[in-house]
């Protein structure tokens, strides 16, 4: 049987973009020393694991190292450290990024397949999510017009929203999707660059284990929310956003 702590170290996160899963899988040599720039990245086959603290200056203090811990033919293991204090917005998405087969249309991508196992242990209220981040643009590479997010946790945070109820929850434009073996409601918004659509999970609760096609949720905004197949995939991230608390997340 595997011990509790060994399902923790082994988790994953892969993505592969309309390319078949034919890498031979060994163990490669990474750089698995600890980063806690502002902007630091480190590389490893298809992925960058991205320090990415854009909203740093929002904190009165704070801290945010990553590293990562093995890789396994396209599966990726990883851990953040993460610390922050004072402000209301986002501090940090440290995150994994792909970065083979994207600036695709959309119309053209098969399959987006992912698995990803992690666990979160946290002292005292954290404010934060896990979850994937993917933008589209217009031309191969051009800005950045819709961000598809995709929630495994919502730790006191909260989507972006156009429409609230009365008590001043977001609410969700569809409720009950079933999509990658789970149920989410769907939230819309401008964030003032962006056209966010956020998949919640439906129950609030955390998806720990989460193993699917990430294509299924564009085809669902493609057919359903007005995003055109002719958009390009520009961005595939995975990570965590961090506002507030103090939190150490392992993939
Ligand atoms: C979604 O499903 C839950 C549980 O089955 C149900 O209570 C809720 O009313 C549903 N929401 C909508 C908007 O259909
Ligand atoms: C909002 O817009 C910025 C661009 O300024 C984008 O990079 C960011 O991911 C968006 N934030 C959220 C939380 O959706
Ligand atoms: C994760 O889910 C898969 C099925 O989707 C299952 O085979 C596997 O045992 C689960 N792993 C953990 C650690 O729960």
């Amino acid at each position: 049987m595997f011990s509790k702590k060994l399902l923790v170290f082994l988790s994953l996160i892969t993505f592969v973009v309309s390319a078949p899963v034919d890498e031979i899988v060994k163990r490669q040599s990474i750089d698995t020393s600890s980063h806690c720039g502002q902007w630091d990245t480190v590389t490893a086959g298809p992925y960058s694991l991205l320090l990415d603290q854009w909203g740093a200056s929002g904190a009165t203090s704070g801290s945010d190292c990553a590293s990562l811990t093995s890789m396994s033919g396209t599966t990726l293991a990883w851990k953040n450290t993460w610390k922050w204090v004072g402000g209301n917005g986002v501090k940090s998405f440290t995150n994994i990024q792909l970065n083979n087969g994207l600036n695709k249309q959309l119309s053209a991508i098969k399959t987006i397949p992912t698995t990803w196992k992690w666990s979160q242990s946290s002292t005292g209220t954290v404010v934060a999510d896990v979850a994937y981040d993917l933008f589209t643009s217009t031309t191969s590479g051009g800005s950045n017009v819709n961000e598809i997010m995709i929630w495994l946790a919502n730790f006191n945070a909260g989507p972006i929203s156009a429409v609230y109820d009365s008590d001043g929850t977001p609410k969700p434009v569809a409720s009950n999707i079933s999509l990658g073996g789970q149920t989410w409601n769907l939230f819309k918004g401008s964030n003032g660059s962006n056209e966010v659509f956020s998949f919640l999970p439906a129950n609030g609760g955390s998806i720990t284990n989460f193993s699917a096609d990430l294509n299924t949720f564009l085809k669902y905004l493609t057919a359903n929310q007005g995003v055109s197949t002719s958009q390009f995939l520009k961005t595939a991230q995975g990570g965590t956003e961090a506002t507030s608390g103090s939190a150490t997340l392992t993939t």
